[in-house]
């Protein structure tokens, strides 16, 4: 009988269920959207409710379109949108608040008290890995418990549990109230700012800065073991749930990147450019993030160097959602091509300020080099080109600190379709770009973790065996022009700063 691993993909802006066979093909796909909630400028939150009720959709759809039942499936995998912090109440399994999500910047108050009490942004970067931003958890769940009504008291009396969605989709599936188990795995504990990088466990003196009880915490796991299996009335019924990594780190996991040296970029809600680093945690020097990268069962953890951007495919969306210039992402690559270059125009998507190599909460987005002559086709090439560009950032980072220039650059994620985009890309960088035939590497790479497992899977050399090379697009840009778009975009990123106190 053929057998296969389901993975969910918890992400920002949807859920998905994907089912892969042995050679790392997809059967079929679930996908559901979730609302964005944006109660304020700079909030960003989700209802988890709501993404544990599209989680159960999402497996049923994936299953039923394959025509398959759970007994088909050998193993699941969970990966997940970072960062994002829930705390709900173990006994009742309701959250006390929404889930607030990796984009917000309200912590920026907390995350400036913190600092003060010495040491500044790099405070707890030695340990953590990370500086000190709005971005991770710790400061969320700080928030929370300082700002919701009772829920410090319950904290403190045990009765709250804090994950990010991983952790949050792993106890819902594994029975809730009902005995779900508590766990995450050490690459998602990695961007909470409160697991110390070299002992992978919590560092109760940063969760006491923080005002955080241990006893909220989840148990750190490998990314790559049994964790539990699916409960007994839920849609995952008995199945091992058997990998956990962050979804940025499963994309790298999908990309076969487990040499030293290896990287991809996923082009997701932001991008992410992951660097591994094998067993040694490289301190950056340069805006990145050191970050565990996966730990499979009993094995020596692998790092990474990480640059995240913030927004990249969102900037598309909110071409669309809130200027309304297109109909569909999509229809971003037609109207670029509308005209032969930016007219001029660059865009600076500091939505959530900038992440690497910045680190500024204070930027705001900025759209510059207007005139008269700029139509919608150079706004919207102005979009793609502003992912193309804070990838170039992020890739100097990672030579910088690596020491070693980048030859090529393996790509993945939503925005990989766009040929347009993945042609300035190469031309911007100045190395060669290559799409895998699966482009879906994040659930790939969750679905590996459990695979490898539960034994479907024997070793690294059967996934190395599965990657495949789709296509691959060459640098053509005259360097001249090259450097010169590049400069205007630096300078048009200084003019983001300084907008908020
Ligand atoms: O760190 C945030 C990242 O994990 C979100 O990824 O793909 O949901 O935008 P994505």
């Amino acid at each position: 009988m053929t057998q296969y691993v389901l993975a969910i993909d918890q992400g920002t802006t949807s859920t998905r269920a994907i089912i892969f066979d042995h050679s790392g093909a997809i059967v079929s796909v679930g996908q559901k959207e979730h609302r964005q909630i944006f109660p304020r400028a700079g909030w960003v939150e989700h209802d988890p409710l709501e993404i544990s009720a599209r989680t159960r959709d999402v497996v049923g759809e994936a299953l039923a379109r394959a025509n398959l039942n759970l007994g088909d499936v050998v193993a699941a995998g969970i990966t997940n949108q970072r960062e994002t912090a829930v705390v709900w109440d173990r006994t009742t399994g309701e959250p006390v608040y929404n889930a607030i999500v990796w984009q917000d910047t309200r912590t920026q108050p907390i995350v400036a008290e913190l600092g003060a009490l010495g040491g500044g942004a790099e405070r707890y970067k030695d340990r953590v890995g990370l500086p000190l931003a709005t971005y991770f958890s710790g400061p969320k769940v700080k928030w929370i418990l300082d700002n919701v009504e009772g829920a410090r008291a319950k904290a403190e009396n045990g009765q709250l549990m804090f994950g990010n969605t991983d952790t949050w989709t792993l106890w819902n599936l594994t029975g809730g109230v009902d005995g779900g188990v508590h766990v995450t795995d050490v690459t998602n504990a990695s961007r909470t700012m409160l697991m110390d990088l070299d002992t992978l466990a919590w560092d109760a003196d940063i969760a006491g800065e923080m005002g955080i009880p241990m006893s909220m915490l989840p148990q750190i796991r490998s990314s790559s073991e049994q964790y539990g299996t699916g409960g007994p009335g839920g849609v995952l019924k008995g199945v091992p749930i058997s990998g956990i990594l962050g979804d940025q780190q499963a994309a790298t996991f999908g990309q076969v990147c487990y040499e030293i040296g290896t990287a991809k970029n996923t082009y997701g809600t932001g991008n992410f450019l992951l660097l591994n680093t094998g067993e040694e945690r490289v301190a950056s020097q340069n805006g990145l993030l050191t970050t565990v990268c996966y730990q499979l069962g009993d094995a020596a953890p692998i790092y990474a160097l990480e640059g995240s951007i913030a927004v990249t495919g969102a900037l598309v969306q909110w071409l669309r959602d809130n200027l309304g210039l297109i109909g569909a992402a999509p229809e971003i690559e037609q109207l670029a091509a509308s005209v032969e270059d930016n007219g001029g125009a660059y865009f600076v998507p500091a939505f959530s300020g900038l992440f690497a190599p910045y680190w500024r909460a204070d930027a705001r987005g900025a759209l510059v080099g207007l005139t008269s002559y700029v139509n919608r086709g150079h706004l919207a090439r102005a979009v793609l080109e502003a992912t193309a560009f804070q990838t170039r950032e992020v890739v100097d980072a990672m030579n910088a600190d690596s020491g070693v220039a980048l030859t090529e650059l393996k790509v993945d994620g939503g925005m990989v379709g766009n040929e347009l985009l993945m042609q300035f890309q190469a031309d911007i960088l100045n190395v060669p770009v290559i799409r895998p035939k699966v482009a879906e590497t994040t659930a790939l790479g969750a679905a590996y973790a459990a695979g490898l497992a539960e034994g479907y899977w024997s070793g690294l050399d059967d996934l190395r065996a599965n990657w495949a090379e789709d296509k691959r697009w060459n640098p053509e840009l005259d360097p001249a022009e090259r450097e010169r778009s590049y400069r205007n975009w630096k300078k048009a990123v200084t003019r983001t700063f300084d907008w908020v106190d």
